[in-house]
């Protein structure tokens, strides 16, 4: 008999809490809570420290991931509580989307995917980024600055990315398409190199970095976009894609040492690369508008990212790129220039938030 018991008491213990945190996620979802509105209010108005909102964002609907986590963590009750495989619910991962009838893991660590809807009604289908770091770039930009160099570092920064340049110009000719993809598998390294050593800097000398790790990362995180935007128009061939992994391999670990021994020179290079980059994209508008290259539908991912036209093209893309590529140019240089004249990075802001 006592047995008997102890075993109906075992085995509400264990289902009650599966139970009720089925039905809790589902009520989530349905019907969002006082405590959603709140938090999509707070954030719709740039309070409790946020950003304003940019234009074009007030439409956005945030379901927020953290009322989803306080209540299946409220539901789950106790640590008997394991990982349970088997419980799907219909609906998208949060991310590009997989169809209506793909199912998402539901999970009990309360990292549940927040379900956003665009302006036209349709969900955001993008899993990497979010509306709100979609942005619309500063087509104004002066695309013709240059910093002259002045002394010895500016001079071998400036002719060691002439001398890259070369190579690449011989290895794709006029394959713009193909070029920009593969170049900005290299373009993304130095943020992310300098962005993560001034992390590490930061957290040893227990000091602030003057947002210069993020506005590093944020710069690593922008060209890597360009790269999924343009593996969209051009796909890699196995053989590119061995040369960029060599390449990666040899770039990754030369940046990493030159950012250790002189920040100043790896950014003045940095600076230059960008330069080319802009020139390199000019050269791609000239050929498309030349008709020598097709002209085609802009992807989609781009028109999401840089918040473009629904028609626009190829052509757009590159335009909004290439603007990206002179504000890389413009923090590169400032970068250097900060180095230059005696001081640490953390002294001056950094040009956040232009992504
Ligand atoms: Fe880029
Ligand atoms: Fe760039």
């Amino acid at each position: 008999m006592y047995s008997t018991k102890k075993i109906a008491g075992s085995l509400v213990r264990q289902l009650s809490p599966r139970l009720t945190y089925k039905a809790t996620f589902r009520t989530l979802i349905d019907q969002p809570t006082n405590g959603f509105l709140t938090g999509a209010s707070c954030f719709l108005n740039g309070s409790r420290g946020l950003p304003a909102v940019k234009p074009g964002m007030e439409e956005w609907v945030r379901f927020p991931v953290m009322g989803v986590r306080k209540a299946s963590t409220l539901a789950l009750g106790d640590e008997e509580q394991r990982e349970e495989k088997g419980l799907t619910e219909t609906g998208s991962a949060g991310g590009q989307s997989d169809g209506p009838d793909k199912k998402a893991v539901i999970s009990y660590w309360g990292v549940s995917p927040a379900k956003l809807i665009k302006e036209d009604g349709t969900e955001w289908k993008w899993k990497s980024f979010r509306p709100w770091e979609a942005y619309e770039p500063d087509l104004s930009i002066d695309l013709k600055k240059h910093h002259v160099p002045r002394n010895f570092m500016d001079k071998f920064a400036y002719w060691t990315v002439k001398a890259l340049r070369f190579p690449t110009d011989v290895f794709f000719q006029r394959r713009y398409g193909c070029r920009a993809m593969m170049l900005e598998t290299v373009a993304a390294v130095p943020g992310m190199v300098g962005g993560m050593l001034l992390h590490c800097k930061s957290l040893r000398r227990f000091e602030h970095s003057g947002g210069w790790i993020k506005a590093l990362l944020e710069e690593a995180e922008n060209e890597r976009m360009h790269l999924m935007t343009f593996m969209e128009v051009a796909k890699p061939r196995w053989y590119e894609r061995a040369l960029v992994m060599t390449v990666q391999g040899v770039f990754f670990n030369a940046y990493f040492l030159a950012y250790l021994i002189s920040p100043k020179l790896s950014h003045r290079i940095v600076g230059y690369l960008e330069e080319e980059a802009i020139h390199s994209y000019t050269e791609f508008l000239k050929e498309l508008d030349k008709g020598t290259i097709e002209n085609v539908k802009a992807p989609a991912i781009a028109i999401d990212y840089w918040r473009l036209p629904a028609d626009s093209t190829l052509r757009d893309v590159v335009m909004v790129v290439r603007a990206d590529e002179a504000h890389h140019r413009d923090v590169n240089h400032y970068a250097s220039d900060i180095h230059v004249q005696g001081h640490e990075l953390k002294e001056s802001a950094a040009p956040l938030g232009y992504h």
